[in-house]
């Protein structure tokens, strides 16, 4: 086994061992994948300050993400698919965040459903809305994560249409593989892959699959997800849900001034600074450069998460100095748990934390409420001078 140093480390181990349709499915972003480069080469723009002679003994990670304690400012993002990445993978991902100390994010698209997860941790985790039309379910649906202890409700707002991924097309992306040749030979090289996907039965979209009106086999689940995400989702029905979970809401995927203003007025407790890690709206710039203006906007009204980007500590760091409160990975702990499951996850949470922690210290900084801009050296023009007309 490789000694695991970085995420990229993880990377490698992921590639080799989950089908290439799963891999390409977290691997992309929208048409040019533009968004998605910038959301992490941007983050390699921004440096830090070294200093030097500070008492660093004594130090932490810990702080809270909505009121929650954390060990580190870092949640695991609503990832959909996460049981094809790896048998059980919202099982073993939660379980991972339980004993680090950090919020899961329960994906509407998983694999195990609201109850297998809640029925296997004995920590209470956060669960994610997509808006559907069918108003009925989305209903039962908050009934169900009420029910199972959730005690956060992430409702993302980016996804009322889907953004292309070319290779979801070109591979034909499905829930289990369709028994093709060009999947069988693909699955032939990843063998241990399918040996725990035979072992559970868990294979299908669970919190789909027998719960909504007309989906009883997973054929036609692609055709109801594709009509069911409501398109005529306004502020006003994002105020409805809000009420309607009576409970700590956090807004994903707010990228602009004028919408992080809408959100901190509906009521929300936090919002996220998203572009869906580049899968969404190609051309939108990177969350980190968004940040700064938000901040600006809305800081003072609400609590500020970020994701899309994020590979490491240091990209943490730099999130949180900018004014995040929390942040968000996605591809980061997918990478983990492809690679060796809910091990990997614990593997890509060390690495980050290990990061996170001793730049804060070279930076001078013992604890996460130290840290604000004083830390970075942001290049001139970062901000941007992107005009609008
Ligand atoms: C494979 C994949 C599936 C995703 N599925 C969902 C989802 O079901 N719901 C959601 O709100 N966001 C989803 N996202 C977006 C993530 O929550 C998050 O915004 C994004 O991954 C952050 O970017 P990063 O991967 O660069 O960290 C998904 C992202 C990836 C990579």
């Amino acid at each position: 086994m490789p000694v695991i140093t970085n995420i990229e480390d993880l990377k490698r181990i992921y590639r080799r061992r989950v089908p290439k349709m799963f891999y390409d499915y977290a691997e992309s972003g929208s048409w040019t994948e533009q968004t998605f480069r910038e959301n992490t080469s941007d983050f390699d723009q921004i440096r830090l300050r070294q200093r030097v002679a500070v008492d660093m003994t004594g130090r932490s990670t810990a702080t809270q993400m909505v009121g929650q304690d954390v060990a580190m400012p870092v949640a695991l993002a609503p990832v959909g698919l996460l049981g094809m990445q790896h048998a059980d993978g919202e099982i073993h991902s939660a379980r991972a965040a339980e004993k680090f100390g950090i919020p899961f994010t329960l994906s509407t698209m998983s694999i195990c459903s609201i109850e297998d997860v809640a029925e296997r941790t004995s920590k209470p985790f956060w669960f994610q809305l997509y808006t559907m039309t069918d108003e009925d379910y989305v209903r039962r649906l908050l009934q169900r994560a009420k029910d199972a202890g959730c005690s956060a409700l992430v409702i993302t707002l980016d996804l009322q249409i889907i953004g292309q991924r070319h290779k979801d097309l070109k591979n034909g992306l499905s829930a289990p593989p369709k028994p093709t040749l060009k999947n069988w030979i693909d699955l032939s090289t990843r063998w241990m892959w399918g040996i725990n996907m035979l072992q559970t039965p868990r294979r299908q979209f669970g919190n789909i699959v027998g719960h909504a009106e007309g989906v009883d086999d997973p054929s036609s689940l692609f055709e109801w997800t594709a009509k069911q995400f409501d398109p005529a989702l306004d502020w006003k029905k994002v105020a409805k849900l809000i009420e309607m979970w009576d409970g700590t809401t956090i807004l994903k995927g707010i990228l602009d001034e004028e919408d992080a203003r809408r959100a901190a007025e509906v009521g929300a407790n936090a919002i996220v600074v998203s572009n869906h890690g580049g899968r969404q709206l190609d051309g939108a710039l990177s969350s980190i450069r968004m940040l700064p203006r938000i901040m600006d906007a809305v800081g003072d009204k609400i609590e500020v998460h970020l994701d899309s980007g994020i590979r490491s500590g240091q990209d943490v760091l730099k999130s949180i100095a900018l004014g995040a409160k929390g942040t968000y990975i996605g591809r980061a702990f997918v990478y983990g748990l492809g690679a060796m499951g809910e091990a990997g996850v614990t593997h890509a949470l060390r690495v980050i934390q290990k990061e996170l922690d001793t730049s804060m210290a070279l930076c001078g900084r013992r604890r996460v409420d130290e840290l604000d801009r004083d830390v970075l050296l942001v290049p001139e023009g970062f901000e941007g001078r992107w005009q609008q007309p």
